[in-house]
């Protein structure tokens, strides 16, 4: 056969099939061409490229990461936001019983505000109490053991408390009962177990705690959780926390975004109002409208780094919250400063110092390692012009007593003119796929004598209520551009990170998104990735020590509107352990793509390598939690790859290649 009619078969078995895995004999004429100049570094990988950012949003924490199974556990929860709530949300009476909120029976200082459950007309054949429906829903799966806590005291008697997991009808599939040390008339701390047998995976279910002596009782942080990420108590859901070490990150920046900065200055994410003992935590109000127990605190986001061993990027508040509220001047700004050192000591300090010994107090006696700070977040929208005073009063503090630390701006280096920052923080939404790439060469001409860079928050939106393949090409594009200039961009973090996707689009007190486009989805019981998960994952998977110089002709273009974009993206590595090289492709055209590879500077290349594809037949195409990989890479064994071969891409498709040469 000639080869001529062996490329037209195999285009067309490609163009038919969804992976075309053969390497053509030759190019097609007019097939674009990536040559690679296997000797020639360009610049650089970042080992940090790769990281994860993080903050309460769309129920990311409560509802999400953070393993609390139950909605409003310490009865503060939306009281006094807009729709001004002064009934125990989230909280349904079972049996009859009277609820209310009391201020009169505190458990301390700080969880002052009690559930008051007036059981009247309970007795042992009708219990009285309350139910919770969890985060929009409990879940329940089969052979599993949950740990039940709450505190509580009665007025006179004693009296047994039962708890359950019940079906959404009352069927109660698992039950235990405080025998024994019944609650009297002093706040007592109950912890009881529950476990499944062979049930069939659900989450439609509600959580009950009853009584059936007749008369008053107080509640106060009634909480459920199921199976915590390496059992840590107080700790994150496992399958969460899964997805999130498949996608390799070294760091989590954190605490946000906008949930550090807060909608006022007592809504800011104040740290040391989120660490100890979690009943000494009182909670607030995030930015994105709906309540956070601080459970998820400064010790616990460490701990998440930890786990998954990722160094925290730390944001500090650096006097500025949303609504425009701020201080400036040097006496103003101290206390705020002083905040800051102290979180870092709390970080980092060893145990001879006040926060290191605070921190061995709360359970974690090793100090962690740091190297970057985070001054406020997004300053570029700061409205009162302050930045410049703020971000140089805190960089020149924190340098004093940790010269060692990185320090973030959150606006351009022309906002801090009386300090430049050793790295900036630059956000990139893209509100269209085709606008992202206008923005994959945003870093190739950009003058390497100024601050690094760190993309803190970036994605491309399209999609509804996630984003789509097109989204996750768009993302692999942008990547592209982000690994050829990492000498530069030093790190990126995909934003937002998580979302409960029980609820959206719905009246707002009970949606469970604030932000479309977010990297991973879950309702109470499963979770799923998206395309540009998938994306990211290819890339972290696949990240090389150096950029290899490499050229590109015949590139073919794409027309949206009156503009012309090209269609074909690509960056190559390698890994200088291995020395295999990884070339990264993205086809965002229709159709499949012949594409020609030349590499050059090397003496020879494996003739078989690693091909791993993320493609979808539809653009729209998205995962979800009913279907989570409809789109997902696959990877496999390619063969006949030599200095100079030819393969097709397939249509909408990211594609790695990862090949021995030398
Ligand atoms: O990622 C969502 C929000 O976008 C962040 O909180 C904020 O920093 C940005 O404006």
């Amino acid at each position: 056969m000639k080869t001529s009619s062996l490329c037209k078969i195999l285009l067309a078995t490609s163009l038919a099939a969804w992976l075309p895995i053969e390497v053509l004999a030759a190019p097609p004429a007019g097939a674009p061409t990536i040559t690679i100049a296997a000797d020639k570094v360009k610049a650089k990988v970042s080992p940090t490229l790769y990281g994860l950012m993080t903050e309460e949003i769309n129920f990311a924490y409560e509802g999400g990461i953070y393993g609390e199974l139950l909605r409003n556990r310490t009865f503060e929860g939306e009281r006094g936001l807009a729709y001004n709530a002064d009934e125990p949300i989230y909280w349904a009476a079972v049996g009859g019983a009277e609820l209310s909120l009391d201020g009169g029976k505190p458990l301390n200082d700080r969880l002052n505000l009690s559930m008051k459950l007036d059981a009247k007309g309970a007795s042992e054949s009708h219990p009285v109490g309350i139910s919770n429906p969890g985060f929009w829903g409990v879940p329940i799966t089969p052979n599993t053991s949950y740990t039940v806590s709450f505190f509580a005291k009665t007025e006179g008697k004693s009296r047994p408390i039962t708890v359950a997991l019940a079906k959404a009808d009352g069927t109660v599939i698992t039950s235990a009962t405080t025998l024994g040390s019944s609650p009297g008339d002093g706040w007592a701390k109950f912890v009881l177990k529950l476990t499944t047998g062979q049930v069939a995976a659900s989450k439609d279910n509600v959580f009950t705690l009853t009584t059936t002596t007749p008369g008053n009782l107080w509640l106060q942080q009634v909480s459920l959780f199921g199976p915590t990420y390496k059992d840590r108590p107080n700790g994150n859901r496992r399958d969460l926390m899964e997805m999130l070490a498949g996608m390799k990150p070294t760091f989590l920046r954190l605490p946000g975004g906008n949930y550090l900065e807060g909608d006022t200055f007592g809504q800011r994410f104040d740290w040391k109002k989120t660490i100890g003992a979690t009943e000494a935590r009182p909670g607030h109000r995030s930015p994105w409208n709906y309540w956070s127990t601080d459970g998820l605190g400064l010790l616990e986001y460490l701990q998440w780094c930890e786990d998954l061993k990722m160094e925290p990027v730390l944001a500090v508040f650096a006097g500025y919250a949303l609504n425009g509220e701020h201080v400036s001047s040097p006496e103003e700004l101290a206390p705020y400063i002083q905040d800051a050192l102290d979180e870092i000591e709390y970080v980092t300090g060893d145990v001879s110092t006040k926060w290191g010994i605070q921190r061995a107090k709360d359970g974690h006696p090793a100090p962690l390692a740091l190297h970057y700070v985070e001054i406020g977040n997004e300053d570029l929208f700061d409205r009162s012009g302050s930045y410049d005073k703020r971000f140089s009063a805190f960089y020149r503090a924190i340098k004093a007593k940790y010269p060692q630390l990185q320090l973030i701006s959150t606006a351009a280096a022309t906002a801090t003119p009386s300090q430049t920052p050793d790295l900036v923080d630059e956000h990139l939404y893209a509100w269209t796929e085709a606008e992202m790439y206008d923005h994959v060469n945003d870093y190739d001409q950009r003058p390497r004598n100024g601050p690094k860079v760190f993309v803190g928050e970036w994605a491309t939106h399209d999609g509804w209520p996630m984003p789509t393949m097109k989204a996750a090409l768009g993302d692999a594009a942008y990547l592209t551009g982000l690994e050829r200039n990492s000498d530069l961009v030093v790190m990126s973090s995909y934003a937002p990170l998580l979302a409960n996707v029980s609820h959206v689009g719905g009246p707002s007190r009970n949606n469970s998104m604030q932000w479309p486009i977010n990297l991973i989805g879950y309702d109470t019981l499963k979770s799923f990735g998206t395309p540009s998960y998938y994306v990211l994952k290819m890339f972290a998977d696949t990240k090389g020590d150096v950029v290899l110089e490499s050229s590109g002709s015949e590139i073919p273009q794409w027309t949206v509107g009156d503009k012309t974009r090209p269609s074909l993206f690509w960056v190559a590595t390698r890994n200088d352990t291995t020395h295999h090289i990884q070339l990264k492709l993205v086809n965002r055209a229709s159709t499949a793509q012949p594409l020609h590879v030349v590499l050059s500077g090397v003496k020879s290349v494996a003739s078989k390598g690693t091909l791993t594809v993320l493609d979808a037949d539809n653009p729209d195409a998205v995962n979800s939690v009913g279907d989570p990989t409809h789109v997902a890479p696959k990877t496999e064994t390619v063969s006949g790859l030599s200095r100079d071969f030819t393969r097709t891409l397939p249509a909408y498709s990211v594609t790695v290649l990862d090949f021995a040469a030398g």
